[in-house]
């Protein structure tokens, strides 16, 4: 069984879905500027337009009437509410979260803001992004403006959405934006987007009485080989991984092995306390003894398993022991802030029906086992863009042409509204 209050719902970010990218007041942001790159992005797309969700949100929030979901899971563009990342609000930027917020409690469904999914303004990159530490003090008197405007009316705030991901993938390796390719030495950003989250959790509270938490990405390692080297480098990964920007969160500091320009007094403010764990999970990691001097471990393809679109093996019980292990190492209530597939077939999808009856049970799973799991979020209501795939990978539950910006709901459109019903 579910616990009563469990929260069905779906996620998006507004990169992803919003285009309008010069309207409204809005700001350029670093991934503006990345997808207009030649060769950035596979299929040379942008999010200029995407699903044009700023002018049909409506129509999308009637698909998740439709749903029947508990909440919706959005992010807030950072440039559409300071288009340069600091000073005053851009009204129209607030008003059109105002607008959002209350047309979902119209139809009886939570907001859940996310503070920040990548769109960092440009002009806060211009002055060194997340390497700067003054990035984070913005992003404190950026939470403080959002919490003023929508603190009442959001039910559950995240502040940072996979900083692991943004920190390895767009300063690490350099595939996603800022485009930054520094590998270890990346990890100043990681520091400074906690710093931010711990600024941002403590003028949230000031603003809203709703919880707060955090959507890190989680991947269950598994290690691939049987030496000392194998389990060390698992062990390794699992540490950047899974317990870098967790730890700290709640006061245990940063695992060994990392360096990091903390200062006195940062650790502390990393700490403020938060009242869950958001974990998206997507599939476990293979992991062996490194056989190059550039990271402490190699990643390994997982075998004899299905595979999504994207290449990534369908793996539910992943999930059962992520959510267990994170419950065994740290005890607090969790959310599964993203779970979903990219599979292009429509409108009859089986394939992602089974994904997600798979790790619907698998959470099911974790709850019997004492795991205190309070909600399911599914990426994503709708296809979208997904960042250097462009729309190459489509992870809605509802199909989107991007031409004629048609939405039709797929048969697991259908089975999520029948499934949730069916936990009333
Ligand atoms: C996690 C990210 O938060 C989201 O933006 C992305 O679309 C999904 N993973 C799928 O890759």
């Amino acid at each position: 069984m579910f616990p009563k209050g469990f929260r069905w719902g779906a996620s998006t970010a507004a990169y992803q879905i919003e285009g309008a990218s010069s309207e409204g007041g809005r700001g350029p942001s670093i991934w503006d500027t990345f997808s207009h790159e030649p060769g950035r992005i596979t299929d040379g797309s942008t999010g200029d337009v995407t699903c044009d969700h700023y002018h049909r949100y409506r129509e999308d929030i009637d698909l998740l009437a439709g749903l029947g979901v508990d909440a919706y899971r959005f992010s807030i563009a950072w440039p559409r509410i300071q288009p340069d990342g600091t000073g005053p609000v851009n009204p129209d930027g607030v008003a059109f979260y105002d607008r959002l917020v209350d047309a979902l409690l119209e139809r009886g469904i939570d907001p859940v803001a996310t503070l920040f999914h990548w769109d960092l303004p440009q002009a806060l990159q211009d002055r060194g992004g997340w390497f700067n530490r003054e990035t984070a003090y913005r992003f404190g008197e950026y939470a403080d403006h959002v919490g003023a405007a929508l603190g009442d009316r959001v039910r559950l705030w995240i502040t940072l959405n996979e900083p692991f991901v943004h920190t390895v993938f767009g300063h690490g390796f350099g595939f996603h934006a800022p485009g930054e390719a520094r590998m270890l030495g990346a990890l100043p950003t990681a520091h400074h987007q906690l710093l931010g989250h711990g600024l941002a959790v403590a003028a949230l509270r000031t603003r809203s009485a709703s919880p707060i938490t955090i959507a890190n990405n989680h991947s269950p390692v598994r290690v691939i080989g049987d030496s000392d080297a194998d389990r060390a480098a698992g062990a390794a990964y699992d540490a950047l991984h899974n317990r870098l920007f967790v730890e700290p969160l709640l006061g245990l500091g940063y695992p060994e092995g990392f360096e990091l320009p903390v200062r006195d007094g940062d650790l502390d403010i990393i700490a403020a306390p938060i009242d869950a764990l958001g974990v998206n999970y997507y599939n476990p990691t293979g992991i062996s003894a490194p056989t190059t001097d550039e990271l402490p471990f190699d990643m390994v393809m997982l075998e004899g398993y299905p595979m999504t679109d994207f290449g990534w093996p369908v793996v539910p019980e992943g999930l059962t022991d992520l959510l267990t292990d994170l419950h065994t190492r740290y005890g607090r209530p969790m959310y599964v802030t993203e779970s979903g597939c990219a599979y292009e077939r429509w409108p009859e999808d089986p394939d992602r029906i089974e994904y997600l009856s798979g790790h619907v049970e698998a959470v099911r799973a974790a709850i019997a086992g004492g795991a205190d799991v309070r909600g399911y979020f599914v990426w994503s209501i709708m296809d979208n863009f997904e960042w250097t795939e462009g729309f190459t990978k489509r992870f809605g539950l509802v199909h989107v042409d991007f031409d004629s910006q048609v939405r039709t709901p797929r048969s697991s459109y259908h089975w999520y509204r029948d499934f949730i019903a069916s936990t009333r």
